[in-house]
C-alpha cells in the first residue's frame, strides 16, 4: 500500500510478543503452516517445534538473506524467497499466518482465496482489522446479512457495522463480530 510514495506492504518490521504468542498458541502439533511475509523468520523458528512443518515465504531478499545467515533454523522450516501472491502454495497446509497490517484488501482477498483453494482451514492475521490479531475459520460459509445488527468481518478483508434498527444495538452486539463471506464490498 503506497502512502506518501512508500510501499508499506513491502516494509519489514516485527510485531509484538502478544501477537506472536497468539499465533503460537493456536498452532497444533499436526499443523502444516505457511507464514506469509515471514520477515526475519522469528515466528517461523519459534513455531517449528510446535508443528509438523513451516513454509516461510518472504519476498524481501535482503531480509531473507540476513535471516538465513543469522539463524540455524530447524529442519522442518522451509524458506522461500518469493511473492506469496503468486508462489504455488503446497497442498496440505492447515494453518496460515499473515502478520501484515499494511496488506491491501485486494491482496488479503487473494491470499484468502489461494489458501482456500489448497484446503487451508485456519488463518491467523492482523491484516483485516489492522490491529490486534484474530483467528479466521476459512471454512466459515455464513453469508452477510444486512438485517443483522452489529460488526461483521468478511473473508474479502472488509469489515463494517450494520445498524438496521437502533433498538437492536446492545453491549453484546457492540462486542461481537460475525465472520461472513460475500459482503457488499466483496471480491472473493
Ligand atoms: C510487517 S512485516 C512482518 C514480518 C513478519 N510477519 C513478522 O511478524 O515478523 C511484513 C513482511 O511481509 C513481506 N511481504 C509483503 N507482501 C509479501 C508477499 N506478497 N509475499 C511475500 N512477502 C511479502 C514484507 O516484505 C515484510 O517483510
Amino acid at each position: 500500500m503506497a502512502i506518501d510514495g512508500i510501499d508499506w506492504e513491502d516494509r519489514w518490521s516485527p510485531y509484538d510478543e502478544e501477537t506472536y504468542r497468539f499465533a503460537l498458541e493456536v498452532a497444533h502439533p499436526e499443523d502444516i503452516v505457511v507464514d506469509i511475509g515471514a520477515g526475519d523468520l522469528r515466528l517461523a523458528v519459534r513455531m517449528a517445534p510446535r508443528v509438523r512443518r513451516v513454509y516461510a515465504i518472504e519476498r524481501n531478499r535482503a531480509v531473507v538473506q540476513r535471516a538465513t545467515a543469522l539463524h540455524v533454523y530447524p529442519d522442518n522450516v522451509v524458506v522461500f524467497c518469493a511473492d506469496a501472491l503468486t508462489w504455488p502454495l503446497p497442498q496440505g497446509i492447515t494453518l496460515a499466518v499473515l502478520l501484515m497490517r499494511h496488506c491491501t484488501r485486494d491482496h488479503f482477498a487473494t491470499h484468502v482465496r489461494r489458501l482456500k483453494d489448497v484446503g487451508c482451514r485456519r488463518l491467523v492475521t492482523n491484516a483485516r482489522w489492522k490491529m490486534g490479531v484474530e483467528l479466521i475459520d476459512l471454512q466459515c460459509r455464513r453469508r452477510y446479512d444486512p438485517y443483522l445488527a452489529g460488526w461483521y468481518a468478511c473473508h474479502c478483508g472488509s469489515v463494517g457495522f450494520n445498524a438496521p434498527d437502533l433498538d437492536q444495538i446492545t453491549t453484546e452486539t457492540l462486542n461481537h463480530v460475525v465472520d461472513v463471506v460475500v459482503c457488499p464490498k466483496c471480491t472473493v
